[in-house]
């Protein structure tokens, strides 16, 4: 099976209600970013932070799948398919896609503050925190989210997967953001890239396609011209 990389950003949850970053009215628009997701906001004001990241579980709670994230699943049945996202959201998995690397982090999840490896889900019916929150070893957390200023511990096993990509593609994102920004640039040579966005940035790299389109049309488009081509 050929295998289909899709690198995905907050446009690709777009159409499922949750608030981009950068657009007009998006998050970065009503939250000081530096304040709400840097290393340092959180040093400064951890209450704040666990309220931010409440406020946007509780957000998701209250919407599904778009049939962008539901199409990438349907394409599982001619292609190996792997998404990398810097989306926090859960919903490619709660769409049933079945290879799932999450860069910038998980929303569902939160983390001792003492030891990185101790990872906890949250479920919808208990998903807040705050700084009295302890783990069972009493120790207290924080969201599962790589703020700005940290390192992005996934982004080279994200690499090694562009790297293997029969076809790549990107929706929904920016590329604003570095590292994640540059998978792109991580293919082998002669790979086709399609990008998928109503308002796409300028990226200059070979066997483009891009398909100025949201999402939900958008991914319908590629499926189209995918079974065409095989
Ligand atoms: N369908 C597809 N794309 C869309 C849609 C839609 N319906 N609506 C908006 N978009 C596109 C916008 O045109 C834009 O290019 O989604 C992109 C959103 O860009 P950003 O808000 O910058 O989000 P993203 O690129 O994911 O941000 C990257 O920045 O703040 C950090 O960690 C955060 O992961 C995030 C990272």
């Amino acid at each position: 099976m050929k295998k289909i990389v899709v690198s995905t950003g907050a446009g690709m949850s777009a159409e499922s209600g949750l608030s981009t970053f950068r657009d007009a009215g998006g998050l970065w628009d009503k939250y000081p970013v530096m304040e709400v997701a840097s290393a340092e906001g959180f040093a400064r004001n951890p209450a704040l932070i666990h309220q931010f990241y409440n406020e946007r579980r509780r957000e998701l709670m209250k919407v599904e799948p778009n049939q962008g994230h539901k199409l990438l699943v349907e394409l599982e049945k001619d292609y190996d398919v792997q998404i990398i996202t810097q989306n926090v959201d859960n919903l490619h998995e709660r769409a049933g896609s079945s290879k799932v690397l999450h860069l910038h982090g998980e929303l569902m999840k939160i983390r001792s503050m003492r030891r990185d490896d101790r990872i906890y889900d949250l479920t919808p019916d208990n998903l807040e925190t705050s700084t009295e929150t302890l783990d069972k070893y009493g120790d207290h957390v924080r969201p599962h989210i790589v703020f700005f200023n940290e390192d992005v511990p996934n982004i080279t096993r994200a690499i090694e997967l562009a790297g293997e990509a029969d076809i790549f593609v990107v929706i929904g994102t920016s590329l604003n953001v570095y590292p994640a920004a540059s998978l792109l640039h991580f293919v082998k040579a002669g790979t086709p890239i399609y990008y998928i966005d109503p308002h796409p940035a300028h990226v200059e790299v070979p066997n483009l396609t891009v398909i100025a389109k949201k999402a939900t049309e958008g991914v319908a488009e590629l499926l189209g011209i995918l079974s065409v081509r095989g």
